[in-house]
């Protein structure tokens, strides 16, 4: 036992501070959001002369920077505010964890009384304790509602109750940042808290390739060790990460999983090779995640979709004979979902509720469906898997047992 921690401490690593990679560290300085830093900025500047700020609303597809853009200007805030001779506070609130009107404000309440227990309070009271605390501290509160769209019940009553804290205190202020990845969120907004809160917009787009190898270079600087990681080994984790929408925390995760592989193999240096490697290794993560929390049946079908896909049989030439795919007809695909049931023990759903766990699978972006020509059997949909049938036959056994 102990030779083998006492040979992973002796053991090589390319790393030099592996914390520096983590998604949640954040780094002083975010190439390619300077805009939108200055953008937060501003919005909230009005705070250190003691006034009002407009509320913002953040957009941003997954991994661009929202979060960490936020933190920071919240932590420069932080530096300076002795300097102005105000009293502001950021509060952010995860909305995945906190998701209920509810519990928001009691995050917003135990941030501010950190030795109260507020178990038994109402809605009211919490309220009512967070205005006093703000009026008697001449308060100025920032509150970051992040990944807003996963509040699940009464956010136009959440909006509205800490709008009017802010229109009734004598003192202090209260500010509102949401930010979201969901294009469609502020739409579901009733019209009401849709302006309050976005009085102020801001979106953050997409890195690109170069943007990405920029911000890899200096996390990986501060990272690894010096000359551990080859130049075309970043460039190429950039790039796979700018084909999936630009997402930088997807492109840390590929430079770090490749750091692990390299040390795994006894390798001083990080090559493509090893960037290759992690990303099939974190597309195989993805995976599993997505596949971990489907119900049962569709697990059946997703697994009948896959067994399918593997047999060579199946490949259909396009309507145009231009290509060969593995393309799936919805009647055989039920009829192996229900082959797989007898096999389990399970009885088997009605077609239509096989085509309807076909189009949530299309949702999860696990397949993609289609509408045949008209053709011998009529129009039919045609279904094709969009990963490796293999990857998902591998998962589903273990999953199903
Ligand atoms: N410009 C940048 N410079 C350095 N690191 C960055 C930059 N942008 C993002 N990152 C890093 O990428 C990761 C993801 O960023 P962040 O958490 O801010 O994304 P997000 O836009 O909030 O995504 P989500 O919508 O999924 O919450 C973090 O580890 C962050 O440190
Ligand atoms: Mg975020």
């Amino acid at each position: 036992m102990e030779d083998i921690f006492e040979k992973e401490i002796k053991k090589y690593t390319v790393f030099k501070n592996k914390d520096v990679l983590s998604p949640h560290y954040l780094p002083d300085k975010l190439p390619h959001r300077e805009k939108q830093i200055d953008k937060i900025m501003k919005t909230l500047a009005p705070i250190l002369k003691n006034s009002r700020a407009h509320n913002l609303f953040i957009y941003g597809k997954t991994g661009v920077g929202k979060t960490a853009s936020v933190k920071h200007v919240l932590k420069n805030m932080e530096t300076v505010k002795e300097k102005y001779n105000v009293n502001v506070r950021g509060v952010i609130i995860n909305c995945v964890k906190s998701n209920s009107k509810y519990q928001i404000m009691l995050s917003i309440a135990e941030r501010c009384y950190p030795n109260e227990n507020f178990s038994g309070y109402s809605f009211a009271p919490i309220v009512d304790k967070v205005m006093s605390f703000m009026e008697k501290n001449n308060l100025h509160l920032i509150v970051v509602l992040d990944e807003i769209d996963k509040v699940k019940t009464e956010l136009d009553e959440l909006i509205y109750t800490l709008t009017r804290i802010n229109d009734d205190l004598r003192r202090g202020s209260l500010t509102l940042i949401g930010i979201s990845n969901r294009a469609t969120f502020k739409e579901a907004l009733d019209p009401r808290s849709k302006s309050s809160l976005c009085e102020e917009e801001l979106v953050f787009p997409p890195y690109d390739a170069e943007q990405l190898e920029e911000i890899l270079r200096e996390r990986v600087v501060d990272g690894y060790k010096k000359g551990s990681v080859d130049a075309s080994a970043i460039r190429l984790a950039a790039a796979l990460a700018a084909q999936e929408s630009g997402d930088a925390r997807y492109a840390l995760k590929l430079i770090t999983k490749a750091g692990e592989i390299a040390d795994d193999e006894g390798s001083k240096r990080v090559t493509d090779r090893h960037v290759e490697k992690a990303r099939k290794k974190a597309e195989e993560e993805i995976i599993y995640e997505i596949i971990n929390t489907l119900p049962e049946h569709q697990k059946i079908v997703l697994y009948a979709v896959a067994l399918l896909s593997k047999s060579k049989s199946y490949y259909k030439t396009l309507a145009d004979g231009s290509d060969k795919e593995r393309i799936l007809f919805t009647g055989e695909i039920y009829d192996e979902y229900k082959r797989l049931c007898k096999q389990r023990g399970r009885k088997a759903r009605s077609s239509r509720w096989c085509k309807q766990y076909i189009n949530d699978l299309e949702m999860l972006g696990l397949l993609t469906t289609s509408i045949s020509g008209k053709g011998v059997r009529g129009t039919t949909t045609l279904v094709k898997l969009d990963f490796p049938p293999e990857n998902i036959e591998r998962i589903l056994k273990r999953e199903l047992g």
